[in-house]
Parts: C-alpha cells; sequence; structure tokens
C-alpha cells in the first residue's frame, strides 16, 4: 500500500497499471501469440543424459543460467518497489536478465529513485542483483518531450544498468488519456541516443509487436538488439481502456485489443533476415514450451512480464515455483527433441520445429 499522497500522474498510472493487469480482463482475448501453429517433433530415442541438459546461454556478453528475461514493468512506488526487489532476487538466484520499468518518472522525481534501483555497488543493502543482465527503460517516445541522450545516459547511471530499452508503444499512446502521441523524428533521435551513450541500445515494443521492416530500420541507426514484444499476450489498448473514464478511448481500447504482430511471426521473420542480430522474443508467453519454440524460430532470450508480475505479488515462494517449473518444462523440450543446450536448439534441423 502507498502511504504517500503526493503521487505524480505518472507514478498513479504505475500502480493502475499494476493493478489494472493483474485484475481486469487485459490479455488478448484469443491465442494469437502464434506458437499454436508450431509443434516440436518428438525425439523418442533422445541418446542424452537429462541431468547433463545444459540450459545456460549467453546475452549481450552476460551468462544467464536460462535464457529467460524478466520484461520491464515498474518502479516509482511502494508496491512497485516490494516487486522490483522480488523480482531482483530471482533474477540473481536464477541468473535471469531483468528489466526495470520505465524510469521517466526518475528524471521528474529523482527522490524516488530508489523504488526501481535493485542495485548498488556503492554500498547499501539495495545490492539484491549484483551480476545479472539488468536493463534500464524508457519510452522512445519521450525524445520528442524533452529528454535527450543525456537523460539516457543519466538513467542507466542511475539504476547502474547494463544497457538501456527504448520503448515504442505508438498504440498504448493513442489510447491513453495522457498519452505522448508525437512520433515524428524520432528514428534520427534513437540514432543519436545510440551513438552518444556507452552502453547499448536495445528497442522493444511493448506487446504490438516489430516488424522485419522496422528492425532494419532500427539496426541500421545502430541499435544493438530487438526485442519484439509482439501480438498475444497483455493487450495495452485493453488496459489503458480500462484506466480511461472518456467514452471515446474506452471504445477504441477495444477496437484495438488484439492488434498486433503475433510474437512467433515477428521472430521467425527477424531471426532468418539478421540472424546475427541478438534477439529477444516476448509478448504472450507463458511457459518453458513456448520459450523453448522461440528459441529453435531463431531468439535468443525470452521475455516474459505478466507471469512473473503474478507470481511476484504473490510471494518469493510462487516466483521460485514458477521458475523451477519454466526450467524444467525448457530442459524437457531439449531432453525430447535430443538437445544437449540451447546452442543445438537454436541451430537444430527443419525436422526439429514444424507447422502444425
Ligand atoms: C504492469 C506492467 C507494466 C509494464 N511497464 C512497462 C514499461 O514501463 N516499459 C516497457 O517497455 N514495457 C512495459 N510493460 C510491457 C511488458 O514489458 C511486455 O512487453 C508486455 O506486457 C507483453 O508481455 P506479456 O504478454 O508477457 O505481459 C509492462 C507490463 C506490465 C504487465
Amino acid at each position: 500500500m502507498n502511504t504517500d499522497n503526493n503521487l505524480t500522474e505518472t507514478q498513479v498510472r504505475k500502480d493502475d497499471h499494476i493493478r489494472i493487469c493483474l485484475d481486469e480482463k487485459v490479455q488478448f482475448n484469443q491465442l494469437q501469440n502464434g506458437l499454436e501453429k508450431y509443434r516440436f517433433n518428438h525425439v523418442c530415442l533422445p541418446e542424452l543424459d537429462y541431468q547433463e541438459i545444459d540450459i545456460s546461454t549467453n546475452f549481450l556478453g552476460k551468462k544467464l543460467h536460462s535464457p529467460v528475461l524478466i520484461s520491464s514493468m515498474t518502479g516509482g512506488t511502494e508496491n512497485a518497489q516490494l516487486i522490483n526487489q522480488r523480482l531482483a532476487m530471482i533474477a540473481q538466484k536464477y541468473h535471469l536478465a531483468m528489466g526495470i520499468g520505465s524510469g521517466r518518472v526518475i528524471i521528474e522525481k529523482p527522490d524516488i529513485a530508489k523504488t526501481f534501483q535493485v542495485r548498488s555497488r556503492s554500498g547499501s543493502n539495495r545490492c539484491s542483483c549484483p551480476d545479472i543482465l539488468l536493463l534500464a527503460n524508457i519510452g522512445a517516445v519521450q525524445l520528442n518531450y524533452g529528454y535527450t541522450w543525456r537523460e539516457c545516459l543519466k538513467l542507466v547511471e542511475i539504476l547502474e544498468a547494463d544497457a538501456l530499452i527504448l520503448h515504442l508503444n505508438p498504440l498504448q499512446e493513442c489510447i491513453q488519456p495522457e498519452g505522448d502521441t508525437n512520433f515524428k523524428g524520432l528514428l534520427d533521435k534513437i540514432a543519436d541516443v545510440c551513438e552518444k551513450i556507452t552502453v547499448p541500445v536495445i528497442v522493444k515494443e511493448v506487446g504490438n509487436g516489430i516488424s522485419v521492416t522496422m528492425a532494419k530500420k532500427l539496426i541500421n541507426v545502430g541499435v544493438k538488439a530487438i526485442d519484439v514484444a509482439g501480438g498475444g499476450g497483455t493487450s495495452w489498448a485493453m488496459v489503458e481502456s480500462e484506466r480511461s473514464d472518456n467514452k471515446l478511448k474506452r471504445e477504441l481500447g477495444k477496437t484495438f485489443a488484439n492488434w498486433g504482430i503475433p510474437t512467433a511471426d515477428c521472430v521467425a521473420d527477424i531471426a532468418k533476415t539478421y540472424p546475427d542480430i541478438p534477439l529477444i522474443a516476448s509478448g504472450g508467453i507463458r511457459n518453458g514450451l513456448e520459450v523453448a519454440k522461440l528459441l529453435a524460430l531463431g531468439s535468443d532470450i525470452v521475455g516474459l512480464a505478466y507471469p512473473f508480475l503474478k507470481a511476484a505479488m504473490t510471494s518469493i515462494e510462487a516466483l521460485e515455483e514458477f521458475m523451477e517449473l519454466l526450467n524444467a518444462e525448457i530442459r524437457t523440450v531439449l531432453f525430447c527433441t535430443g538437445n544437449k543446450d540451447i546452442n543445438s536448439l537454436q541451430n537444430s534441423d527443419s525436422f526439429t520445429i514444424v507447422k502444425s
């Protein structure tokens, strides 16, 4: 519970988002992450010892014990701080990558930085994840509303992050009551951030997907990794529809509830055209079988937001239980497709995963 009565508009929005994602019907209302079109071919004689299956991998120079990212979610309020601390503990225990929620509010109100900070090399007791891959996050559109590479860099430094995510969310901004909808000239500004800041820049969507055409533009201006955040999971059109008091915006959000490129399609297309770009698959991923399908389709790691939020709101034990199951599911796919490690799954032949 928040005891601070002087919350900024951005802070109120952060708590609204958590509440609405957990309590309202804001998931895509059909199975639309695209993975339902794929199945693995079962290998009845894997010639492997299950105990020796290795699900670790490397991403942006860091070792992960499983190919999993806790997608960017929150920060800014006491509730958000508790969620971030729990997520960071799990990220450290299981050596996952972790995104922090959009940090624009830190620049507006620096005293709330602590609700985002999960790492500190300065010796305080916040050091819950000293060596995971930690990703700062801010909306790219803020580069049209007074923010520059300097604020981006400041955010990275305050959070002691290893990389910066710029998120693209045009549909969400259209429906958000206080949305920032001027996306003109943003590609040049993204290029400027890529050139000037000292850490890799990743671009992600928030659940509507990145096509291969858009990926090309982003890669050409210096973006170092793409997180497709495709359609099929949390619907930000619906989240903002739920938040709005305005009848038109509420209806607008409902019309676009299932808008977007399914996650599997984004991944298959981008991986085929840009096999070397570090690629994160996310958007509607709910179990380790889906994680494994996306690795086989060409992603390097896979991000989940809603399932981690749900477990984090319950307890650390719920997060541990979720991670144990996720890892077991990934490991089981490797075993039953005859792959000893993630690299082998990613480079397996066309027999491994097929369109059903
Ligand atoms: C409560 C909540 C807050 C979020 N806030 C952010 C954010 O600040 N920045 C961002 O890039 N994405 C944000 N997202 C979007 C997720 O990172 C993710 O792209 C999206 O929810 C789709 O993944 P999912 O279907 O696994 O939830 C948020 C998601 C949730 C559930």
